[in-house]
């Protein structure tokens, strides 16, 4: 199922809920890098990774300025980020890949939406904007990695073969 983190009514909850949406990210990824084989993917998403935790920094230093209490770790769907993850360790570096392009989808979704909110503000605005970058070079990479190794011929055709287990 698609995460809908963008459209809650109010500001802090959206921003609660981005931020526990990064800390899931972050689990996802923390699987990622321990499960590849290949160690420059291991690098390249450590990389990406600390990305997420900058970004929980900043998503948390604007609650306590909003005067809400931030959460400190992932939600519920943490163990659906790992599930991803788990599926695509049984189809190797590609599929973790191809698993953790399906998060990617959602925080970079996530943003877009959040982006498109009518009640941010100018610094508010700038601050998620460059989040956003960070989540589509993320996504880019993911799908250039992807591009770069081909269909595998016992490989499932589409997304859709981890959405429908684990969506
Ligand atoms: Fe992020
Ligand atoms: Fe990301």
């Amino acid at each position: 199922m698609a995460s809908l983190v963008g459209s809650e009514a109010d500001l802090s909850d959206f921003l609660s809920a981005l931020l526990r949406l990064e800390y899931d990210a972050i689990e996802a990824y923390s699987v990622a890098i321990d499960r590849f084989d290949d160690i420059t993917l291991k690098i390249r998403f450590q990389r990406f990774r600390a990305d997420h935790q900058r970004h929980t920094r900043d998503l948390a230093g604007v609650l306590s300025r909003r005067g809400t209490p931030a959460p400190e770790g992932p939600g519920a769907r943490a163990l659906l980020a790992e599930g991803k993850v788990v599926v695509g360790n049984w189809l190797g570096d590609r599929g973790i890949l191809r698993a953790m392009l399906s998060n990617e989808e959602e925080t970079n979704a996530a943003y877009d939406r959040g982006l498109a909110r009518i009640d941010l503000g100018p610094e508010l605005e700038f601050l998620l904007a460059r989040h956003r970058d960070d989540e589509r070079q993320h996504r880019s990479f993911i799908v250039e990695q992807l591009a770069l190794t081909g269909n595998a011929p016992d490989e499932p055709a589409s997304e859709e073969f981890l959405g429908a287990r684990w969506g």
